[in-house]
């Protein structure tokens, strides 16, 4: 029988509230679930992403498979351009599958991934890698105008060219972005690149389902149907979950936890943290409200936020994602001389280890007065992540509806923008240039 992840306070409350405040939120909840499934709440012209997962159709995700295909036979490199929602939900997912070495092991198309970042260092040194070698190109931005995939689009679309002639370049480049607005599009229809469609209804941090993040996956060779199933898994039935999590995080919030700390005991797990922060970060932060999203790889990072978090200000929450099967099995062994003192974990997995030092985690924790949310995954596949992705995606929307915020939009993202555009003398932005001179001088 296919199991599925599965939400709990554990030792939740703590001393901070009790089951009463939470389940007081449950009305709210179900209001906020009846918001999205009748589309009567702020942002509703952005819920493509609720039932996305079984609307996706069998024919579209063989497309997708088959350009991945052909992406990955004819390149060693495949470089994902893509910023924010256009990029960490494929980082993640990538990630979360990967053998944590796979950079360095030869074989397959390895996916890579820019526009991410104005690092002149880190564009460099990637063109030096691209140097002379086969790849191609993914670009994915849905306004098609964003300025950090634009910049790598640029730099890598004319190495591309250079190196294997525009036809040939043309083959191997995919352009993801709105069906007919933005500079992306009409140049994509301009050099006859292959492209897909981001749905008008689905904003960034929700199109991980989409083309944006299914053809990156499917380049690395992970199995899109199988995350697409487990999504309709919990498209199906996630509710429960759901009003655990959201109800349970909005109690906390309002008896003055303002921070979560999302924690997890596998580093295959840092990146969809990542994903998760923008998720949640972009769509509840707003308004002067919000709590404040975090996250910590343990146990890394108990040997250097431990403390904090064990006897810092009492401000957090944890919500722990714990793993349940490993791919793959490490005895500690035996040592005769045990000059370590390591024999009492001879014979034990190492994981067993990794559970004990992530239950004795929680239990210091929840002492220290930081309340525990635990989120089960059964293990790191395709149908667990996809389970995950909805899970967090669907909570996130009823989080967002009962904290009072408009989850679906993002309007503080374009303050910095609007600045870097004056400051770089952007035709159009003279007058924001003359306010930003003026403040530099006083
Ligand atoms: O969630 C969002 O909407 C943003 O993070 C966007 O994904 C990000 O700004 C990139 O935008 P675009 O895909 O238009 O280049």
């Amino acid at each position: 029988m296919s199991q599925k992840i599965q939400v709990a306070n554990f030792a939740a409350l703590g001393q901070v509230i009790d089951q009463a405040k939470v389940d007081a939120l449950h009305e709210a909840a179900v209001e906020a679930v009846e918001k999205l499934e009748k589309g009567t709440g702020e942002g509703n012209d952005f819920l493509g992403w609720l039932h996305l997962p079984s609307s996706i159709t069998e024919a579209e995700l063989t497309d997708i498979e088959a350009t991945a295909k052909a992406l990955r036979e004819s390149c060693e490199f495949v470089v994902a351009i893509g910023i924010g929602g256009s990029y960490l939900g494929s980082k993640a997912v990538i990630e979360a599958l990967s053998d944590s070495f796979d950079a360095y092991k030869p074989g397959k198309c390895k996916v890579l991934f820019a526009g991410n970042n104005i690092g002149e260092d880190y564009l460099a040194e990637l063109m030096d890698l691209l140097k002379g070698r086969k790849f191609g190109i993914v670009v994915i931005s849905k306004s098609g105008t964003t300025t950090e995939p634009a910049i790598a689009f640029r730099l890598l679309k004319d190495m591309l060219e250079k190196q294997e002639g525009k036809a040939e370049a043309a083959k191997r480049i995919v352009a993801i972005t709105d069906a007919k607005k933005g500079a992306l599009r009409s140049l994509a229809t301009q050099e006859g690149y292959k492209t897909y469609v981001i749905p008008d209804n689905v904003g960034g941090r929700f199109s991980v389902l989409t083309p944006v993040g299914l053809l990156p996956i499917a380049v690395a060779g992970f199995d899109i149907k199988a995350l697409v199933a487990g999504a309709v898994e919990m498209e199906k039935d996630c509710d429960d979950n759901v009003f655990t999590y959201a109800q349970t995080r909005n109690a906390l919030y309002q008896a003055g936890k303002k921070i979560e700390i999302l924690v997890n005991f596998c580093p295959r797990l840092h990146y969809f943290a990542e994903w998760w922060k923008q998720l949640y970060g972009e769509s509840e932060g707003k308004d002067n409200l919000g709590i404040f999203p975090a996250s910590v790889d343990f146990t890394a990072d108990l040997h250097s936020m431990g403390q904090w978090i064990q006897e810092g200000e009492r401000t957090i929450f944890e919500t722990v994602l714990s793993v349940g099967d490993q791919t793959n099995t490490v005895v500690i062994p035996s040592d005769d001389a045990n000059l370590d003192g390591l024999n009492f974990l001879a014979g034990k997995r190492v994981d067993e280890v990794n559970k004990m030092a992530e239950l004795g985690t929680r239990l210091a924790h929840v002492d220290g007065g930081v309340p525990n949310l635990l989120i089960t995954i059964p293990a790191l596949t395709e149908q667990y992540l996809g389970q995950l992705i909805y899970f967090f995606e669907k909570a996130c929307g009823v989080s967002g509806y009962i904290l009072g915020v408009n989850p679906f939009n993002q309007p503080g993202v374009e303050a910095y923008k609007k600045n870097m555009f004056a400051l770089l003398n952007k035709p159009g932005y003279e007058a924001e240039s003359e306010a930003i001179q003026a403040k530099l001088k006083k």
